[in-house]
Parts: C-alpha cells; structure tokens; sequence
C-alpha cells in the first residue's frame, strides 16, 4: 500500500441484523465507517432478493452517511435514476455491473450526464476489466468483486487482487481519480492482500457484523 493512503471501509448493510437495522447502523457509523454499501439484488441478475426502495428509505431516515448503492439489477438503466432520486447524502454513489450491459458505454455516459456519480462492478470473470480506460473519466469508483455476486459471507476468491492492480495500473496510466474497493470475503488476511495492490476501499459484511466491536474491526481494516 502506498505510504499516505487513506484506506475507507464500508460496511455491506446486507449481513446487518435487519430486525435492529438502526442499531446496527449506528453503531457502525460511530465505529468510523466511511460510507454504507447496499446491495440490490432483483433475483434475476444474481439468484437471489435482498432489498429495496422501502428499506433505502428507511436507511437514509436513520444515516448520513454517504451510501453506494451497489445495483445487481438486470434493467439497470431504469433503476439507477430511481434511485439516485431518492435524494442520496453528498458523496453517494450508484455502482453499477459491466456484466450482460452491452451497451455499457453508452449507458455510463447517459447516467453521468443526468448527474448521477457512478461506480462500475467487475465480476471475478473480467478479468480485463471491459471498457475501463475508455470509461475512467466518467466514474467515481471501481468494485472489484472478489465473489460471484449474490450473496454475503462467501469466501475471497483467490487471485482477485490481480484486477485490483489492474485497476490501478488502468487509473494511473488513464490520470483517473476514482477509488478502487474490493466486495466479497475481506477480513484481515484479504484485505490486507488487496490493500498491497491498490485497494482504496474495503467493503466489509460477514465479518464485520459477526464481530461485537465494530470499532475494533474497521480501525484495524483501515491499518
Ligand atoms: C455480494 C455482495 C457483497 C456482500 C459482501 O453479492 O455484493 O457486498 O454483501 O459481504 P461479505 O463481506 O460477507 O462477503
Ligand atoms: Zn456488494
């Protein structure tokens, strides 16, 4: 990791206890968590449901912190606008998957032209991470996902922190700015392992919200 770095953590609200959702909340923002990531899951992009509209209400009545809504959503187009306009805290983003979008260029720059700050998910198949250099200028973020998206407390796939420096060596050689963050499987081996290729952000669900101490564990992620 380079000296300096800030490393942000933020925690996937996918493996919070929904029954005391704004106790969790709570108490990962007053452990120093950067931003929420929310997964979004319409149980035919990925095989499974998570949440929606209702619940991100809900989330932004009791936060706020920034939010990077993370669309696993097969008609991406016309949920990323929806929620965008929910009226998301400054910082927030809306990340969305190259995966099955043919018309991925097109559609990056349509929604940043209508305002919207934009993140762009890899799944640990792209390995050339499509149309990133092409892209760098109009995003925010890159996710690299080190599971096959669909649901929490998977294991970190090995080999993932390859398209994390890919990623870099894209921002670089591209003069880009956006944040590189890791989702699926971080603890403290694999993120430290992504950290060293140029991870700037950890998204952390499983084992986080299995921990007591959330303080403990996003100070020593961010180390
Ligand atoms: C997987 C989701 C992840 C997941 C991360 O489809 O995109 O955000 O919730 O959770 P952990 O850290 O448990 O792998
Ligand atoms: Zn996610």
């Amino acid at each position: 990791m380079a000296k300096g770095t800030e490393i942000k953590v933020a925690p996937s609200v996918l493996s919070a206890d929904f029954a005391h959702l704004h106790r969790d909340l709570k108490k990962v923002e007053d452990g120093g968590a950067d931003y929420l990531h929310l997964d979004i899951m319409d149980g035919v992009f990925v095989p499974n449901i998570s949440f929606g509209f209702p619940v991100v209400r809900a989330i932004l009545s009791c936060t706020d912190l920034p939010l990077d809504i993370h669309l696993m959503t097969s008609t991406t187009g016309l949920y990323a606008p929806r929620f965008w306009k929910l009226g998301l805290p400054d910082e927030s983003v809306i990340t969305i998957h190259s995966k099955n979008c043919p018309d991925l260029p097109f559609l990056v720059r349509a929604l940043h032209n209508q305002g919207i700050r934009l993140g762009l998910a890899y799944n640990p198949e792209e390995e050339e991470l499509p149309y990133l250099r092409e892209l760098a200028g109009y995003i925010e973020r890159v996710l690299i996902m080190s599971v096959y998206p669909g649901y929490g407390g998977q294991r970190f796939i090995p080999g993932s922190e390859k398209r994390v420096a890919l990623a870099k060596k894209i921002k670089e050689e591209s003069g880009s700015n956006y944040s590189i963050a890791v989702d699926g499987g971080i603890n403290y081996q694999t993120g430290k392992l992504v950290k060293e290729s140029g991870a700037t952000d950890l998204v952390v669900g499983n084992f986080l919200f299995s921990h007591q101490d959330y303080e403990e564990v996003i100070s020593k992620l961010k180390e």
